[in-house]
């Protein structure tokens, strides 16, 4: 099985990773775009283009009920609502998060509806959802097991779960280069843009903690969903994992 889930420096229990996670991006959450986009020097645009593709066919179904958690500033979200042409739902648990993702709703002339909620206990009966999507939140889960248990009770039969997160890149030369880059470069200038350097010293650590993909694919089976298809992306930096609720369950 897969590690419990994050534990930010210091962080004794679940409770307390939970509410460590939700102030620090609290803290990063007014430089957090500009921060990711020169990080990633925009490739991480390309990734969550690519985990749309993965569920355009869901996004395509008249009427489907679609939910993008841990949404933050809604990058992801606005990309699956100009997808799918119609308001969708997004969820975070960071009020600042949440607001700056209003903002760019509102700039963009977009319409989802916008809820603060723990992914742990999301406020949905059971199958209700066809389509939950998380972009780089799941790893930040004080409990990985719970998460994905709380996401398959929400979903109804037929629907999907859409995880994109950091992964581990499989060719051993590439993977020293990044850490290198994620260890050194990355918290220097993540930390002097956003003012919160660990922040920046966090996400490289909680990465490392995180499964490789294969594991992930694997917990994502264990916790109901079947099949499970997954891709590395630039090298493996990045994987979108699809796992699918049979039509019948
Ligand atoms: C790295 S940001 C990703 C935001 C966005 N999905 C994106 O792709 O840019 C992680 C987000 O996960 C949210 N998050 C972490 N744990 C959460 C939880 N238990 N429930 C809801 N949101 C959570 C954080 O508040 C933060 O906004």
């Amino acid at each position: 099985m897969i590690a419990t889930g994050t534990k930010p420096e210091g962080a004794r229990s679940e409770q307390e990773a939970s509410r460590r996670v939700r102030s620090m991006f609290g803290r990063v959450a007014r430089r957090y775009d500009f921060a990711n986009h020169l990080l990633s020097a925009n490739v991480d645009r390309y990734w969550r283009n690519r985990a749309v593709a993965r569920v355009r066919d869901i996004l395509d179904r008249p009427g489907a009920r679609v939910l993008d958690l841990a949404c933050g500033t809604g990058d992801l979200l606005i990309a699956l609502e100009r997808a799918a042409g119609r308001r969708l739902i997004g969820g975070d648990f960071c009020h600042p998060m949440l607001t700056g993702a209003q903002t760019k709703l509102r700039r963009q002339g977009l319409g989802s509806v916008l809820i603060e909620s723990d992914a742990l206990s999301l406020p949905f009966p059971d199958a209700s959802l066809d389509l939950i999507t998380i972009a780089f939140g799941y790893r930040n889960l004080a409990n990985y097991r719970a998460g994905l248990t709380e996401m398959r009770r929400v979903l109804r039969p037929g629907g999907a779960l859409a995880i994109l997160e950091f992964t581990q890149p499989p060719n051993a030369a590439f993977a020293a280069l990044y850490n290198w880059y994620s260890r050194t470069i990355l918290p220097a200038i993540g930390g002097a843009i956003s003012g919160v350097p660990e922040a920046y010293k966090y996400l490289p650590e909680s990465v490392r903690r995180f499964p490789g993909a294969p594991e992930l694919a694997g917990a994502m089976r264990e916790c109901g969903f079947d099949p499970v298809e997954w891709e590395y992306l630039t090298f493996g930096i990045a994987a979108p994992h699809v796992g699918r609720v049979a039509s019948t369950a």
